[in-house]
Parts: structure tokens; C-alpha cells; sequence
């Protein structure tokens, strides 16, 4: 099984959006029981809520679900289970690497999956409000990302 965690700071607006995108390929692709996606926050605030408003409408747009999604807080457990831990900014990697195992552990950062993007961080829509902008570059980054796994992870499965 490949495990992949997305990372931002609330766990309602970034992270959750990539998880549910990245959830809906995976099971396009019938890949279902070989991936599993999960998000989660590097701030505490919104512990147990459902992915922001703004998040749930372009999912809904889209036909993408995000049922039973709740936002959690990162831990250093997640460095067991999860082989690829996707960050959404700077910020984020820096606070999952202060984590206990944290500096041992190799982050991704989601915009190196768009390098041809002049944007380097997945800007906040909790703050810009544009959720549009934040979907288009997690759709683009989540093709990448599953094309990387099929090829990295899955053919030695
Ligand atoms: P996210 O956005 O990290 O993409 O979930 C945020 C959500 C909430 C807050 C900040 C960013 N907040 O400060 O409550």
C-alpha cells in the first residue's frame, strides 16, 4: 500500500481540497486499494471540521466528495505510515520537520510538482478567498503526483 498525506496549516481549505481531488484519480484510475490519500493540519484550530466552505463548493462544482472528511492535526506517527507527506508551503514543511522525527524525514513540496508555475507555495485561499486558482494548481499538481507513484511505487508493488 502507498500512503499519501497532504499538508497544510488549518486542515480545511488546501490540504483537504488535495486529498479529496487526489482520493477521486485514484479511484478513477481503480487504484483504490493500492493508494490511500489523508490531510491533515499543522494548526489546531479546526480540529474535527468538515473542509471549509469554499473548498466544499468547488468540490461539489466538480462532483468530488468529500465525505467524512474532519480536519486533524499532524503528528509524528504520520512519519510511519506515510511515504509521500506533500506539503502546501514553506511554512508547513517547516513546522512538520519540528515534529519528533521530523528532521529525518523527506518532505515534498506540492508546488515542485508544477515547476513550470512561477507561484513556489499553494497560495492560502483561507486569506485570498480564490479557491478556483488553489483547485486548478491542485488538480494539475495531483496528476503529476499520481503519475509519479505509478511509476515509482507501484511497479514494484
Ligand atoms: P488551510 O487554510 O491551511 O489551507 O486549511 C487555513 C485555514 C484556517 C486558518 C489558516 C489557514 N486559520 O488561521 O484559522
Amino acid at each position: 500500500m502507498v500512503n499519501v498525506l497532504f499538508v497544510c496549516l488549518g486542515n480545511i481549505c488546501r490540504s483537504p481540497m488535495a486529498e479529496a481531488v487526489l482520493r477521486h484519480k485514484v479511484a478513477q484510475q481503480q487504484l483504490s486499494g493500492q493508494i490511500t490519500v489523508d490531510s491533515a493540519g499543522t494548526g489546531d484550530w479546526h480540529i474535527g471540521k468538515l473542509p471549509h466552505e469554499g473548498t466544499r463548493r468547488i468540490l461539489d462544482l466538480h462532483g468530488i466528495s468529500y465525505l467524512d472528511m474532519m480536519a486533524r492535526l499532524v503528528s509524528g506517527d504520520d512519519f510511519d505510515k506515510f511515504q509521500y507527506i506533500v506539503c502546501m508551503d514553506q511554512s508547513n514543511g517547516v513546522n512538520v520537520r519540528k515534529l519528533p522525527g521530523g528532521d529525518k524525514r523527506e518532505l515534498m513540496y506540492f508546488m515542485d510538482l508544477l515547476p513550470e508555475e512561477e507561484l513556489r507555495e499553494v497560495p492560502d485561499p483561507y486569506f485570498t478567498g480564490n479557491f478556483e486558482q488553489v483547485y486548478d494548481l491542485i488538480n494539475a499538481g495531483c496528476d503529476v503526483l499520481l503519475d509519479r507513484i505509478r511509476s515509482e511505487k507501484l511497479q514494484q508493488a
